[in-house]
């Protein structure tokens, strides 16, 4: 793995040098973008305040499903984070069933709980009844509980309170927070209970997997009816903030083309916008477009769509 990216340059300079300069632009240069989503017409469906969220990705992601000829019997996010579009396609009942994988123990405590049918509502009852002051942040966030539901309500109060909802190590408590409201700027009681109960009326459709989703990939890729959406952690081009966003983040990411090669139905894949991805892209045969979008500081980012056949988001 650790060569895979002068492998990648490699194989670019090779690619660019059978290319027209015309293509050459194209495919390497400044990236056109596409009009910013409007985010607020998006339902949140996750009690997640998740750092590389992909809400601004959900109406893209309705477009790509419905121009399939059939609908998938299997929708799977090998890399689920927060989750906003395993749940966007659950609700929307836009395939048949769901399967969410995602490695960091923290957010599948989360998500266990929350599919569970025993613990989901202790999780929104925990959260309501919960006094959010900073001593008693971290006292809770001190506690070590084995239990998933206890590691689950954790999870949820250290993704609200923490600096850009980052839990992994480096991150710290928000001090002022938004209009001045400090620890409580991201504390929404009421309306993270809504989203856990809700999630609990379409918990049937869903399944969850804690691992790895390279494994999970691999297994479903040869799977009639699935489709696959892609949102591994990146962090190539050194300053990426996926190693500071994520506890896990060291991703093979030639592996992940290598299997979605391999994918009998469908699959969306989204990566920030780097030329070694384009060439991994070109390099496997992928289809590649950019978007653009806001991130949370409301500076404007280039995204990189990937699939097989990118004609719907025309
Ligand atoms: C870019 S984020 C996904 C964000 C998600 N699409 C959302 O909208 O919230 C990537 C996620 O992959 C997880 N991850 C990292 N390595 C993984 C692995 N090998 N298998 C499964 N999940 C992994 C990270 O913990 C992180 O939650």
């Amino acid at each position: 793995m650790k060569n895979w990216r002068s492998q990648i340059l490699l194989t670019r300079k090779r690619l660019m040098s059978s290319f027209s300069y015309a293509s050459q632009l194209t495919f390497f240069d400044v990236p056109v973008a596409e009009p910013v989503v409007n985010v607020a017409s998006v339902p949140q469906r996750s009690p997640f305040r998740y750092p590389g969220g992909k809400t601004w990705l959900v109406p893209r992601v309705r477009q790509w499903l419905r121009s399939l000829a059939w609908k998938p019997s299997l929708f799977i996010e090998p890399f689920v984070g927060g989750g906003i579009i395993g749940l966007t396609v659950a609700f929307e009942q836009l395939a048949s069933r769901v399967l969410l994988v995602e490695r960091d123990d923290q957010v599948a405590a989360v998500w266990k709980t929350m599919l569970s049918d025993d613990d989901n509502e202790w999780l929104a009852q925990r959260i309501l009844s919960f006094d959010l002051t900073h001593e008693h942040v971290l006292k809770e966030l001190e506690t070590r509980s084995a239990s998933t539901k206890q590691k689950a309500f954790r999870a949820i109060l250290k993704n609200r309170t923490f600096h850009g909802g980052i839990m992994a190590p480096g991150s710290s408590l928000i001090k002022n927070g938004e209009a001045g409201r400090g620890l409580r700027s991201r504390w929404y009681p009421m309306t993270l209970a809504r989203r856990i109960r809700a999630i609990a009326q379409v918990r049937d459709h869903i399944s969850f997997i804690e691992g790895d989703g390279l494994a999970v990939l691999q297994k479903y890729a040869g799977r009639d009816g699935a489709a696959f959406f892609i949102d591994p952690p990146y962090t190539a081009g050194g300053k990426r903030a996926g190693s500071r966003l994520y506890t896990y983040h060291d991703v093979d990411h030639p592996r992940i083309f290598d299997l979605a090669k391999r994918i009998d139905g469908d699959f969306l894949m989204t990566y920030d916008y780097a030329e070694e991805v384009v060439t991994l892209a070109l390099q496997h045969g992928f289809k590649t477009r950019t978007v653009a979008m806001k991130n949370t500081h409301h500076a404007h980012m280039t995204e990189l769509l990937i699939g097989r056949d990118l004609g719907w988001s025309e």
